[in-house]
């Protein structure tokens, strides 16, 4: 690994969908992903957990050479930046919010959605986020805390689920989707299909890698020759490998104990 390694860290696979776009945009840059599977979802946690989660999920990484950390995870976000950023100073850290400016530059009727977990769509730091870009339009923004767990599983029931979750969406006409959960890039077929074709769908991992990019750039950093990347799980190992592999990422995955 070379000593400029992007850190990723998720509450589990989801931050894949992430770390995939910053390889798209960055090959020769090793990255470091942590997936504290063994923990998910966050949603469901308090803030303090999360917090403490997360903290000690970048200390990890940093233990691991990683020199800037990326929060691929909405709900770490919303709920702990500001603090995480408090917390290591020396740090840069890059967060991951919904593309809502891009919804809104996309949409012909006016009404977009914006489906995350419950904690993101509930919070301040997400509505804050949509007074100031989406001010005029119609905005559905619904959180659920049913997904991530299936995808975690990969469990057959989750097409059904994701079914119910979206009708609303659906009922009130939404001409663009914004994904504010890293993991549901990772279904995005089936949420395009149960959405169909005049939908949009969109996410933040593009955005997400392009921040990275400048920063680097801006500091001189960003590597030339190519390096390993390394996967590491708090979880189940098979599962990580199976996404690591579907998503055509390469790299060693590793176990950690909780
Ligand atoms: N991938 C996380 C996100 O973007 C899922 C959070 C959870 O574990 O509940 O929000």
């Amino acid at each position: 690994m070379n000593s400029y390694s992007i850190g990723i860290l998720d509450s589990g696979l989801g931050g894949l969908s992430i770390a995939k776009e910053i390889k798209k945009l960055m090959s020769n840059h090793s990255i470091v992903y942590f997936g504290d599977s063994a923990n998910v979802p966050y949603s469901t946690k308090s803030e303090v957990e999360v917090y403490r989660l997360s903290k000690k999920a970048i200390e990890f990484l940093l233990a691991k050479r990683a020199k800037i950390i990326v929060i691929a995870c909405n709900t770490i976000t919303v709920v702990a930046i500001d603090r995480l950023r408090k917390n290591f100073p020396k740090t840069t850290i890059v967060g991951t919010v919904p593309v809502i400016k891009t919804a809104v530059s996309i949409t012909k009727s006016g009404k977009i959605g914006i489906f995350s977990t419950k904690k993101t769509a509930e919070s301040i730091y997400q509505k804050q986020l949509i007074k100031k870009f989406a001010k005029g339009y119609s905005v559905l923004n619904l959180g659920s805390n049913e997904i991530v767990p299936f995808i975690e599983s990969s469990n057959i029931k989750l097409k059904n689920v994701l079914k119910k979750q979206l009708k609303p969406f659906k009922e009130h006409g939404v001409d663009v989707l914004a994904l504010g959960c890293t993991h549901f890039p990772l279904i995005k077929n089936h949420i395009e299909k149960i959405m169909g074709s005049k939908v949009s769908v969109i996410d933040s991992g593009a955005a997400v890698a392009r921040q990275v990019r400048r920063i680097l750039e801006g500091s001189n950093t960003l590597s030339k020759s190519s390096a390993e990347d390394i996967f590491y799980t708090s979880g189940d190992i098979s599962q990580m490998e199976k996404f690591v592999k579907q998503l055509k990422l390469s790299g060693d995955v590793k176990k950690i104990s909780d």
